[in-house]
């Protein structure tokens, strides 16, 4: 048989949320479909450990929250903070032409500047904004983005899949 379809998620975390959102959606994946393979794609650690950025063999789905500097996001307080690494590596090679599009995650207590850094990837780089979620995401963020993926990837759903 032929080589396993690859799922890649590209994600940045701080303080662990979005870390859980794309551990919980890569078990919830694999449960579904055990002939896939699901990559995690962990940008901090990448930088934190002096990895130079490479060239995404395949196409991946990137995982992002919103940090920005103050503000209401409208006039001012929209000037990303903490998560530009995961800008660069879009930017990096060929990266932009492989993402699928983004996943934003936030907390909506920040009103017009809940996911926005999402949002303004989708417009620099061209790709969509996928889904949003809050802070680690429920089950069904997970089962809803889990979709998305199989559809984008092509990968039969089964019955579990509803
Ligand atoms: C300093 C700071 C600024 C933040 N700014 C925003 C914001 O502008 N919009 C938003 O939706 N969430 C904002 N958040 C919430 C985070 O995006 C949210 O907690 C997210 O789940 C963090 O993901 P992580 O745990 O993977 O780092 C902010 C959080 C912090 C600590």
């Amino acid at each position: 048989m032929g080589e396993k379809m690859k799922v890649s998620l590209v994600y940045i975390s701080l303080s662990g949320n979005t870390e859980s959102f794309v551990r919980r959606l890569s078990d919830y994946l694999l449960e579904l479909h055990p002939d896939i393979e699901v990559e995690q794609i962990p940008i901090k650690d990448m930088v934190k450990e002096g990895q130079p950025f490479f060239e995404m063999a395949n196409p991946f789905i990137a995982f992002l929250p919103t940090y920005l500097e103050g503000g209401n996001g409208v006039d001012n307080g929209d000037v990303e903070i903490l998560t530009t690494d995961v800008a660069d590596f879009i930017a990096y090679g060929d990266n932009a032409s492989k993402c699928l599009g983004i996943v934003g995650s936030g907390n909506r207590n920040f009103n017009n500047q809940y996911c926005l850094t999402a949002k303004q990837y989708s417009e620099r780089f061209g790709f969509p904004v996928l889904a949003d979620f809050e802070m680690r995401g429920m089950l069904g963020d997970i089962k809803k983005v889990a979709g998305i993926i199989e559809d984008l990837y092509g990968i039969e759903k089964n019955e579990s899949s509803f």
